[in-house]
Parts: C-alpha cells; structure tokens; sequence
C-alpha cells in the first residue's frame, strides 16, 4: 500500500554555539523534484488544515517550530505522526489523505512540494480518496 511509503525523513543538522542549520537537496533529502513550497502558520487554536488527498503530488512536511499531528488514510488504514522537530521530514506519496491537526501555538509547517499549485490535484471527498470516514 502507498501508505506504507509514508515515513520520516532526518535531515542533516548542523549543531553549533550559533545555532542550528538544516538543508534539504531535491533528489537526495526528499525522493522527487521540488516544484512548491509553501507554510501555515498563527494556526488557532483547535483549527485543522489540509483534510485532502492529491491525485498527482508527492509532499513532505516539516515542523519548522512547535509540534503538530498528521493523520493519514489509504481505504481502510490510517497513520499518525506527530511532528516537532525541524530535522525531520514527513515524506507523503501521491493518493493520501491527510489532515494536520492539534498545532501548538506559534508553529510552523513547511511543506516541500512536487507540483505546481492546481485545485484539479486534490481529491476532497474522502470516499473518492479511497479513504473511509471515521469521523
Ligand atoms: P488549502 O488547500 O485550503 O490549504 P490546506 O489544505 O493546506 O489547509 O489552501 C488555502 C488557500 O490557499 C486556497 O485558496 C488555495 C490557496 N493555495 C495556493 O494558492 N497555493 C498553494 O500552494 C496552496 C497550498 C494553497
């Protein structure tokens, strides 16, 4: 199953008295070029983002600051991660639904994307997903 393909990625982390600095390479920190990058921040509290699959995009996703959860869904099985560190990556494959949820205050996800933005990619009905609603 795709769901399976969903793991974390560790980033390099360069540690010094300064500080911390990571880096991502296309090709050899995430497994596909990087079209898009975008972030969420000043999420309320108790808001939810995402709550889609897409049909044609790779994604990973980073808690830059703070700590937050991704739930995952193929058909009948599910995955959570919990995200709060920024040298590790949700690598997420093509065809899952995720919905990221319980974002402590003042963080920040990144995502790196394979694909241009287009509204035709996503999949928001989540029987069409292939995915079952437990809600
Ligand atoms: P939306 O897909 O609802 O965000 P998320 O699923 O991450 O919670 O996007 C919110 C708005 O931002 C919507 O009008 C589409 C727009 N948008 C872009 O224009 N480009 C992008 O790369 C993304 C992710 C969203």
């Amino acid at each position: 199953m795709d769901i399976d393909k969903c793991q974390i990625i560790n980033l390099p982390r360069i540690a010094d008295a300064r500080g911390d600095l990571s880096f991502i390479e296309e090709r050899k920190h995430v497994p596909f070029d990087i079209k898009r990058v975008y972030y969420i921040s000043n999420v309320p509290n108790g808001s939810t983002r995402g709550g889609h699959a897409n049909k044609d995009t790779e994604q990973m996703i980073i808690a830059l600051n703070g700590r937050f959860r991704v739930r995952l869904r193929e058909t009948n099985t599910e995955k959570t991660f919990v995200l709060d560190r920024s040298d590790r990556g949700l690598y997420i494959p093509q065809g899952i639904w995720h919905r990221i949820e319980d974002f402590s205050q003042g963080s920040i996800m990144l995502a790196l994307v394979s694909s241009f933005y287009d509204e035709k990619d996503y999949i928001r009905d989540q029987a069409c997903a292939h995915t079952e609603n437990k809600e």
